[in-house]
């Protein structure tokens, strides 16, 4: 492995060349990228980037993002299965739809959604800063959000803002057990429940802090307890370990796994080192948008980088 991550390293200086890894990336993929982040992080690192190449771990909608506001550069992702059961399930011809349906509503979509999805979108927003691309529509404007209805409905909850919600989902995240986590709590009384706000609402009762994968990080850095349960994508604890090295940190329990306490994202997982040494030595697979839809999905989330600015 570790003469794999040689060769990668080498590679990439050669082709001027940079890696930008999820926190769900493995971690001997996480040990060889320039960046490590949430998608708020990386598609600020990619609108930055001096590289002529990036190769981007993690999943289609990530480096489509990248690609968007890099449409000069080549952009290359290990394995272009890597989707995402949100971005599935916001197909365009149901969601064009749905917006002709509901007329004077303001569009805003999570960033885990496709090309042709933004490209119908007024504002693009991540899990780090969707309270404030929620709030910078004007009061009495009606909002539309997709695809994700659970952190539709906490962004909700929070704002108080009517907003219509699409019916999507994470299946990582909506695999988490109350029953299951509340035993877990039972077992660990002091330890602090933590969410990211794609679980359904009663996971998100249950915790002492929301927010996404950086968000997540910060706050067990920051707090003066030692204990967690994390209920996000199991990908996360190798940098939050590292972060809080004496702290101890539990995986939340998921229904379907009962020989291992976690959840993986599958189609994060499908990018492996081997594939990101080829996909680099190849460049290929790459990311390739259709003029006419990147002209319009790039607006949207340039509002919301602009938005987001000092975050
Ligand atoms: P973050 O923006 O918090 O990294 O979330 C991305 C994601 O896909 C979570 O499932
Ligand atoms: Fe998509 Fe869920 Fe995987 Fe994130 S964890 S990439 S939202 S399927």
């Amino acid at each position: 492995m570790k003469k794999l991550q040689e060769q990668i390293i080498s590679l990439k200086k050669k082709k001027n060349a940079v890696i930008l890894a999820h926190y769900y990336q493995t971690p001997e993929i996480q040990e060889i990228a320039d960046y490590v982040g949430d998608s708020l992080g990386l598609s600020q690192q990619a609108e930055q980037t001096q590289a002529d190449l990036i190769l981007f771990a993690g999943v289609h909608f990530m480096a489509e993002t990248a690609k968007l506001l890099n449409p000069d550069k080549k952009v290359i992702l290990p394995d272009l299965n890597a989707g995402c059961s949100l971005a599935d399930s916001c197909l365009p011809e149901a969601f064009e739809k749905f917006i002709t349906a509901h007329p004077n509503h303001r569009v805003i979509t999570y960033v885990n959604c496709s090309a042709k999805i933004k490209a119908m979108s007024d504002l693009v927003c991540t899990s780090s800063n969707a309270e404030k691309i929620v709030n910078s529509v004007p009061i009495d404007v009606p909002i539309i959000f997709a695809p994700d209805k659970n952190l539709g409905r906490y962004i909700h909850q929070k704002t108080g803002r009517e907003m219509l919600l699409w019916d999507g989902s994470c299946v990582v995240h909506e695999a988490f057990s109350l029953d299951k986590l509340i035993a877990l709590h039972q077992l660990h009384p002091q330890a602090h429940i933590i969410a990211h706000p794609e679980s359904e609402s009663h996971i998100l009762e249950t915790a002492r802090f929301i927010g996404s994968t950086s968000a997540l990080i910060d706050y067990v850095k920051k707090s003066t307890t030692t204990e967690f349960i994390v209920a996000t994508e199991v990908g996360i604890l190798h940098k939050m370990q590292q972060a809080v090295p004496d702290k101890k940190l539990i995986p939340a329990p998921s229904f379907e796994n009962n020989t291992c306490a976690c959840s993986q994202c599958a189609y994060m997982k499908l990018n492996t080192l081997q594939k990101v040494y080829e996909c680099l030595q190849n460049e290929s697979p790459e990311i390739n948008i259709d003029a006419s839809i990147a002209h319009n999905a790039v607006i949207p989330i340039k509002r919301m980088l602009a938005l987001s600015k000092n975050d």
